[in-house]
């Protein structure tokens, strides 16, 4: 008997209709609600693409005040509920605190619950590894500008928190990854929001998700110069190890996100000086692409998000210990939405596999 095709990695296997984005792996491109996500780093600030995600269109002006002013109330509300705990749910590891922080949300919490209390949780660690203690919100801030504000203590330098907020909206939403899946699983069983937060943040946390971004910055370190970026790339393939913050499941071109960070953190870094750390990362960048292209020439790898969302999140001083528990600050937006389209016209998510195991011996 011929065994049925298994999907391993469910790649390629189609389980649902989605509104909230397109992610077409040929033309590399991203849509969120129809909108190309480079109008969208331009043009909206992350509480109009929560907004955007969530009710489904872009607020108007008044609106987008009105969005600001819910998840600046809502952060307020995150710190008081997490402040008397926080010191119990503290570890070393970001993601785990995160993971307990939201936790602690009611089964009836909101989105923009969620989103603040991922906020406050992750600001709130980045301060603990510094020695601070949790700050109190500002509630009137940007939601960029009180994160950055809660993790320093200190008012953001100039464009910080527009760099920080063009990283937020670039990675609110993206299809059907790990993470947002493991979001829609749970939410398919009708489990509560924060569960299936929880389920996609616990499935971020590993290194093939949203664990890359760390690594890259291991690497540049470890190369030093861009004269040895090549010798360095071939040395690693040699050994079978992974480039991180190169290739991916669904672009078989440059992730559009990488343009967009890229461009997003060189403006940035134009008005506070040149960085040889750009000069260094595109000069491993382009090494990788070189050395990937001749080891796999039928399967284009190229830098996915995670490449500059490395220096990206460096330039903006956050600790490499916390860059995924940042990502995941923006992609709460995009589980909740998930969340909400899951439980109107989802069904419960329940493959099958192919057993392999023993059998009891026929008599
Ligand atoms: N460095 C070296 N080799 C890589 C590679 C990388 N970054 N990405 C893929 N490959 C290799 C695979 O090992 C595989 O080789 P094999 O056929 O000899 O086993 C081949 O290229 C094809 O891999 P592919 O099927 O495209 O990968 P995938 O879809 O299973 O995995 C990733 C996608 C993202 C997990 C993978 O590209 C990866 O591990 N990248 C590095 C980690 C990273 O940046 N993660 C963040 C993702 S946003």
């Amino acid at each position: 008997m011929t065994e049925p095709r298994i999907h391993e990695g469910l790649e390629g296997v189609l389980v649902a209709r989605t509104r909230l984005s397109c992610v077409d792996g040929q033309a590399g491109q991203l849509l969120a609600r129809g909108h190309a996500i480079e109008a969208l780093v331009s043009e909206v600030a992350f509480e109009g693409v929560v907004a955007l995600l969530l009710e489904g269109a872009l607020p108007s002006p008044g609106e987008l005040v009105t969005q600001q002013r819910k998840l600046g109330a809502a952060r307020s509300r995150a710190f008081e509920r997490l402040r008397p705990r926080f010191a119990a749910i503290v570890t070393k590891d970001a993601m785990a605190t995160l993971r307990s922080a939201l936790s602690l949300l009611e089964p009836d919490a909101t989105p923009a619950d969620a989103l603040a209390m991922a906020a406050v949780a992750t600001a709130g660690w980045i301060r603990e590894q510094r020695g601070g203690p949790l700050l109190a919100p500002e509630p009137a801030l940007s939601h960029a500008q009180d994160l950055l504000r809660l993790s320093s203590g200190a008012e953001p330098v100039p464009g910080a928190a527009a760099l920080l907020d063009a990283y937020l909206v670039t990675v609110a939403e993206h299809g059907f990854n790990a993470s947002t899946f493991a979001a829609r699983v749970t939410a398919s069983t009708g489990a509560d929001l924060p569960s299936a937060i929880v389920s996609g943040v616990a499935a971020l946390s590993g290194p093939l998700h949203g664990g890359a971004p760390g690594p890259v910055l291991d690497m540049l370190d470890q190369v030093r110069t861009p004269e040895r970026a090549s010798d360095f790339v071939r040395a690693e393939l040699a050994q079978g190890r992974r480039i991180m913050g190169m290739g991916h499941r669904v672009y078989r071109v440059r992730d559009p996100r990488a343009f967009v960070l890229e461009r997003a953190l060189a403006r940035y870094q134009s008005e506070e000086g040149a960085s040889a750390r750009l000069t260094l990362a595109r000069a491993v960048e382009a090494a990788a692409e070189a050395e990937l292209s001749k080891k796999y020439p039928a399967r284009a790898l190229r830098a996915n998000v995670e490449f500059y969302t490395a220096l990206l999140l460096e330039a903006l001083g956050v600790p490499r210990a916390a860059f995924t528990a940042i990502f995941a600050c923006a992609r709460v937006a995009g589980y909740a939405a998930h969340y909400r389209e899951q439980r109107e016209s989802g069904r419960l998510i329940r493959p099958s596999a192919v057993y392999v195991g023993e059998r009891p011996l026929a008599v």
